[in-house]
């Protein structure tokens, strides 16, 4: 799949478009205003628009030199499993070149995750808001 442009920035990006896609994953909750606001304070961030809709979304978090965290990676269910995730996560990388890179993901999305060439953390800890929630889907 190539027709669609990948966008770096939050300008001119419909964040109801990117709510909804959010939200319908369970990813974030955020209204279209709050999600504005974190995708705009992000360090990295990736939009794959195809004729005004937005199919793919993606963020980073960084120092922009040694340190960089994933989130918010998802591509609309209709577009999945075109290459478009890889697409987005490669984008991600790109703009957070040097980093050591985190994320943290579903239990399900395990082994998508090492097939993107990423390695299990022994060693990683973490305070969730709504830690019982996390508790619950097997995250901790
Ligand atoms: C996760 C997600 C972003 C992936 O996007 P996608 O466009 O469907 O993924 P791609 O088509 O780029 O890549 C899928 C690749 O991973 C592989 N894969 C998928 N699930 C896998 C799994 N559980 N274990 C190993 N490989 C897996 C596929 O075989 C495919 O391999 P290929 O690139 O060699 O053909 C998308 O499915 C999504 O939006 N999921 C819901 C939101 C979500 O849970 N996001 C993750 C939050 S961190």
């Amino acid at each position: 799949m190539t027709n669609y442009e990948i966008i770096k920035t939050c300008e001119d990006i419909d964040f109801n478009q990117v709510s909804e896609i959010l939200k319908f994953y369970g990813l974030s909750d955020y209204d279209s205003s709050v999600q504005e606001k974190v995708f705009h304070n992000s360090y990295g961030v990736v939009f794959l628009k195809q004729e005004g809709k937005i199919i793919g979304v993606g963020r980073a978090i960084s120092d922009g030199i040694c340190q960089a965290q994933i989130c918010n990676v998802a591509v609309r269910d209709e577009y999945r499993g075109n290459g478009l995730g890889k697409v987005i996560i490669n984008e991600l990388l790109t703009q957070v070149k040097g980093c050591t890179v985190v994320l943290y993901t579903h239990p399900k999305h395990h082994g998508l995750y090492e097939h993107w060439g990423f390695s299990r953390l022994k060693t990683a800890y973490v305070l969730f808001q709504n830690e019982e929630h996390y508790r619950e889907e097997g995250f901790i």
